[in-house]
């Protein structure tokens, strides 16, 4: 399979792609900005039968997705079987002393980073391709909320908005789109969400999940926003 990960430098991104890269003879296209944590995945993979390809690509500079990032990639697979949209940018702190460019950054990062991708790799996609896009408990209609996330919540509550809307939209295509709700999990992300807390699970753990979820989830799933938590945080 051709797989298409983003925020693979670190954290559950990172073990993704390493499980994705252990378990059968894939090409694993890893994208993040931190060369340091995507030189150590691609050296941890490189005795797999998969091929790793790094890409070290700040998602913030969505006007070159189509001129700079889809020719790295369409140079590597002429399709692509699975995306999924992992990369995620959280800053907390109170809603009113947030800055503009701080919530420009997470909803660049965790929104708008997402459907550029998706619309930019679309015209690589076929019957059976599935779009997996992760999102937070904190984004789950209902769940509780957290002072100091509204901005973070409300970004990932969009990315599982347009995974329905998506889902629609190409039911004819055949690619199927999902959203993962994560719940804790020990990352350098949860300990800035959460100070002091202890997460249940390790990013290998919820990293296996994901992959089967990745792998197989598209025949039983389709515009669904699923959560995946077993605490609150
Ligand atoms: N951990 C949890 O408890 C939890 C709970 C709910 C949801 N989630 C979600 O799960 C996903 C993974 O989270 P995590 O806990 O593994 O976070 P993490 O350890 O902070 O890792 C975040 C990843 O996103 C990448 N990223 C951030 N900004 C980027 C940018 N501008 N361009 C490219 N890549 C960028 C980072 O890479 P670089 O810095 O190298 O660019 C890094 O690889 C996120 O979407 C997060 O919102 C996590």
């Amino acid at each position: 399979m051709n797989i298409v990960i983003t925020g693979a430098s670190r954290g559950i991104g990172f073990e993704v792609a390493r499980k994705f890269a252990s378990n059968g003879k894939h090409t694993i296209i890893s994208i993040a900005r931190n060369t340091n944590g995507l030189n150590n995945l691609k050296e941890l993979c490189s005795k797999t039968e998969s091929q790793l390809v790094t890409i070290a690509f700040d998602l913030k500079h969505t006007d070159k997705y189509k001129t700079e990032l889809l020719p790295l990639i369409s140079n590597q697979v002429k399709q692509v079987d699975i995306l999924i949209n992992n990369a995620g940018y959280l800053i907390n702190k109170p809603f009113g002393k947030l800055t503009i460019p701080e919530i420009e950054d997470m909803t660049t990062v965790n929104f708008i980073s997402a459907a550029t991708l998706i619309q930019t790799l679309l015209p690589l996609m076929a019957k059976g391709s599935h779009v997996v896009s992760i999102s937070s408990m904190g984004g789950f209609q209902g769940s509780q909320k957290f002072p100091g996330l509204s901005i973070y919540s409300s970004t990932k509550a969009a990315l599982a908005s347009l995974t329905e809307c998506l889902a629609e939209e190409y039911k004819e295509n055949g690619i199927a789109f999902n959203c993962l709700a994560l719940g804790a999990t020990n990352t350098e992300m949860f300990r800035e969400a959460f100070p002091g807390f202890s997460a249940p699970l390790k990013a290998e753990e919820m990293a296996n999940f994901i992959v089967d979820f990745a792998l197989k989830g598209n025949k039983y799933f389709n515009g669904k926003i699923l959560p995946v938590s077993s605490t609150t945080p």
